[in-house]
């Protein structure tokens, strides 16, 4: 049995030891007569990087939304931190709120907002700091995902999308968490930012141990960072597990992901 801490493990083949971070159970979320995912089952382990792949529209972002909260489950247990979503005291909740970061598929920031006081937006809401700190806190934070000094005071709509992602990842990081979720974060950047992007994450995911939950059609990004890839497919996670399985897993779809036409043009 694997018992590694990752914190205390720079190998990528032992991270993610056998502590679970977040457990999905009989995760069941439809809307209207429309089933999305069926008793679903996901473990998350403390310290991995995940990347989740499945087809377009077959629920990668609810289920995001549904663990988050933001969707109602019809059935089903979600424990993260230790913590029944279901049955959290309004404190308890917050205290969740505070230990996860966010980096949605649209709509990643605020456009009315400057890069820095987007970053700061969840400090507002859950720390009391003075304005000075949480400036000097939003510098550590652009510093952090590489930005130059001067995006922070920029709007969203006067940078490159590399850099609105590197500034939603930023903001997701605003409260120090020990998980984050991120949508599609490579998607609409070149091969090149995306790359850059996926460094970071991994950086980010050694240095801070941070967990991390990413929806991805990356391949790149699945072949480099990846520590498990969790597949999403009728209604369920049908796989789970690192690339080297999913490169000889036999179902049809995997096998067409991993090892099909597009897939096998990488170099
Ligand atoms: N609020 C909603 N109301 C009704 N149906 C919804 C809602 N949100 C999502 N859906 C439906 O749920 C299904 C799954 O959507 P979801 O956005 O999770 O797909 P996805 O796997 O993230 O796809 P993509 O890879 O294209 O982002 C789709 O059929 C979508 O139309
Ligand atoms: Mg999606």
């Amino acid at each position: 049995m694997q018992t590694v801490d990752a914190s205390q493990s720079n190998s990528t083949a032992s991270k993610g030891g056998q502590d679970i971070i977040l457990s999905a159970r009989g995760v069941t979320v439809g809307f209207g007569t429309k089933v999305i995912l069926n008793e679903l089952d996901l473990d998350v382990r403390r310290g991995e990087v995940l990347g989740f792949v499945g087809g377009s529209g077959t629920g990668k972002s609810v289920l995001m939304r549904a663990i988050l909260g933001l969707i109602p489950r019809r059935a089903g247990k979600i424990r993260i931190f230790g913590y029944d979503l279901e049955r959290a005291t309004e404190a308890e909740r917050l205290s969740i709120d505070r230990r996860w970061g966010v980096l949605f598929q649209q709509g990643a920031l605020f456009s009315s907002l400057t890069v820095k006081q987007n970053i700061q937006v969840p400090m507002r809401e859950h720390l009391k700091l003075s304005p000075r700190l949480m400036d000097e806190l939003a510098t550590l934070k652009l510093e952090l995902v590489g930005l130059p000094q001067d995006a922070g005071d920029k709007y969203p709509s006067e940078l490159s999308g590399g850099m609105v992602k590197r500034a939603s990842l930023a903001r997701a990081l605003a409260l120090d968490p020990d998980l984050v979720f991120l949508d599609e974060p490579t998607s609409g950047l070149d091969p090149i930012g995306a790359a850059a992007f996926d460094k970071l994450i991994a950086n980010l995911s050694e240095t801070l141990g941070l967990t991390v939950y990413m929806v991805t059609h990356d391949l790149d990004s699945l072949h480099s960072i990846c520590d498990r890839i969790a597949v999403l497919g009728q209604k369920k996670v049908s796989a789970i597990g690192p690339i080297e399985e999913m490169m000889v897993n036999d179902d049809p779809w995997i096998k067409s992901y991993f090892r099909g036409d597009r897939a096998l043009k990488r170099v």
